[in-house]
């Protein structure tokens, strides 16, 4: 008898730890950011089978929307739920705060939706230099309360907390991943949020952009920014670093190691390229670094002080063409996919046995027509640089400037592509398209080689109309019950 419950006890030990294997790699399997500042949505279903249908198994959202989360359910895919930095001084000044948004934005998904919630994001690079310590004093006390908020609800075990920092938070005097140590003015602050987040058992989370790098550094080299580059290596003691995702990667880890958290776990909250909007913006660089990282990801290969597998997010799944440019007009290409959940190059996540990316499906486009600038209207016209401006800055004309995808157009074409942003964004609204009559609607594509002018898709709002529905039913009932009162 004690034989075969030996026997048993080591099975279990041994599918115990099947199962433990097969979790981490599962963890392991590539994520994707999931953005919604987009003037056109796809709606979450949409989105979730378009996850679905790559393998992502892995979302990091920068919210915690209601929909979004309830279309998650019962899907299995690990959710990072954000916490945006507006909200961090409410969730640092008050416990009962911190309670009601873990209860309402985690608790009740996991269990009444079996969403997949493995992760709290609170605040996104809330130490980014350009910040100016705005979110210093709220972020620990935020994460406290959070952490508090999940043991209260008996979540901490399965849902950890983490703060998706910029790799500003830490520096290498000396350029060598073994200088690295956490930035000067903020050292002590880091220490006590990595110690917290240490004795918690949850992982730090750092974002990587040699795109930015080689867009703010004239002097960067290229090459340095890719997997298969022929840079010249950066020699650290006996390491050689071929690119810039490594050593800024191993900088951390030294970072850490210097501190005393050698064997923290490292998340990549954020990583990739984007495809218009700036000169090193394009297709080819994006399908160059996205595809190199994946098929270092995909053979589990580390950097030299971290060699196993790498935990990471791309950034991003779909295009946002509201999101701030303040940054730069790339700020709103950074999809794998367009706006429409349409592939924008050959990219192998090694997750479908198709090799490339499967788009979305089950969308309702506007009708194909367009906005341009009237054929009889001669350029000195002083109405028309105004025109542009006010179409501009409501509009997304990112993809007009040098380099980018319709840099090329000459100055009607940049107009028309103006007129017909705005014209679109508004739905293809016939007052959208006037500009005092020197706009014209045609329904000949005026796309061009690498220029697209896009066609909206209807907004999901009015598409899912179970809801709306709802309401409208309610709100019908209570006029015939006011009517009946007052007839009476
Ligand atoms: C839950 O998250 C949403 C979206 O971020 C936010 O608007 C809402 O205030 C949160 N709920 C609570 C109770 O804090
Ligand atoms: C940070 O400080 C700079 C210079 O003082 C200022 O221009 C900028 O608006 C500040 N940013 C924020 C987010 O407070
Ligand atoms: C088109 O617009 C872009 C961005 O506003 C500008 O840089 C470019 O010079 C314009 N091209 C022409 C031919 O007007």
């Amino acid at each position: 008898m004690a034989d075969f419950r030996q026997r048993v006890g080591s099975f279990s030990v041994i599918f115990g730890m099947f199962w433990l294997i097969s979790m981490v790699m599962k963890v392991n399997g590539i994520g994707a950011n999931w953005g919604t500042q987009c003037s056109h949505p796809l709606s979450p279903d949409i989105v979730v089978r378009l996850l679905r249908e790559n393998g992502i198994q892995k979302v990091k959202l920068f919210d915690a929307d209601y929909t979004t989360l309830h279309a998650l359910g019962n899907t299995g895919i690990e959710v990072m739920v954000g916490i945006p930095n507006d909200m961090l001084s409410t969730l640092a000044s008050s416990s009962k705060a911190a309670d009601r948004w873990v209860s309402e934005n985690v608790t009740e998904h996991v269990n009444k939706n079996k969403v997949n919630i493995r992760y709290v994001a609170v605040g996104n690079e809330p130490f980014l230099a350009t910040y100016n310590g705005s979110f210093l004093k709220t972020t620990f006390p935020a994460l406290q309360n959070i952490q508090n908020a999940l043991v209260k609800a008996r979540l901490s075990n399965r849902v950890k907390v983490t703060v998706p920092s910029n790799a500003d938070v830490y520096a290498s005097p000396s350029t060598m991943p073994s200088g690295g140590d956490f930035r000067d003015d903020i050292h002590g602050y880091m220490t006590q949020i990595v110690k917290f987040l240490s004795d918690n058992g949850a992982p730090f989370t750092v974002n990587i952009y040699p795109f930015i790098s080689l867009y703010t550094d004239a002097n960067f080299p290229v090459e340095y920014a890719f997997f298969d580059g022929n840079a010249t290596p950066l020699t650290d003691g006996g390491t050689s670093y071929f690119n810039m995702f490594d050593a800024n990667y191993d900088t951390l880890v030294w970072a850490l190691q210097k501190n005393g958290f050698a064997n923290m776990p490292i998340i990549v909250g954020e990583i990739g390229w984007p495809t218009d909007g700036d000169i090193n913006a394009n297709v080819k660089y994006a399908q160059r670094f996205n595809q190199g990282f994946m098929t270092r990801t995909a053979n589990g290969k580390g950097t030299p002080m971290r060699p196993g597998p790498i935990d990471a997010y791309l950034f991003s799944l779909i295009d946002e063409d509201q999101k701030s440019i303040q940054p730069g007009s790339f700020e709103r290409h950074w999809g794998i996919f367009t706006f429409d959940g349409q592939p924008k190059y050959q990219f192998n996540l090694g997750t479908t046995n198709l090799g490339t990316l499967v788009k979305a499906k089950g969308l309702t486009y506007e009708e194909r027509q367009w906005c341009v600038l009237k054929p009889s209207i001669k350029l000195d016209d002083s109405r028309l640089a105004p025109s542009v401006s006010y179409a501009c800055a409501r509009a997304d004309c990112t993809s007009l400037g040098y380099g980018s995808s319709c840099g090329d157009l000459d100055a009607r074409g940049n107009i028309s592509y103006a007129y017909n942003s705005y014209y679109q964004i508004n739905d293809q609204d016939e007052e959208a398209c006037k500009f005092e009559g020197l706009g014209a609607i045609t329904k000949s594509d005026p796309s061009r080689d690498t220029c697209r002018f896009p066609v909206m898709i209807v907004p999901y709002e009015s598409g899912s109309d179970q809801v709306f529905h709802l309401r409208g039913i309610r709100s019908c009932l209570v006029s015939v019950i006011i009517l009946f009162l007052t007839m009476f």
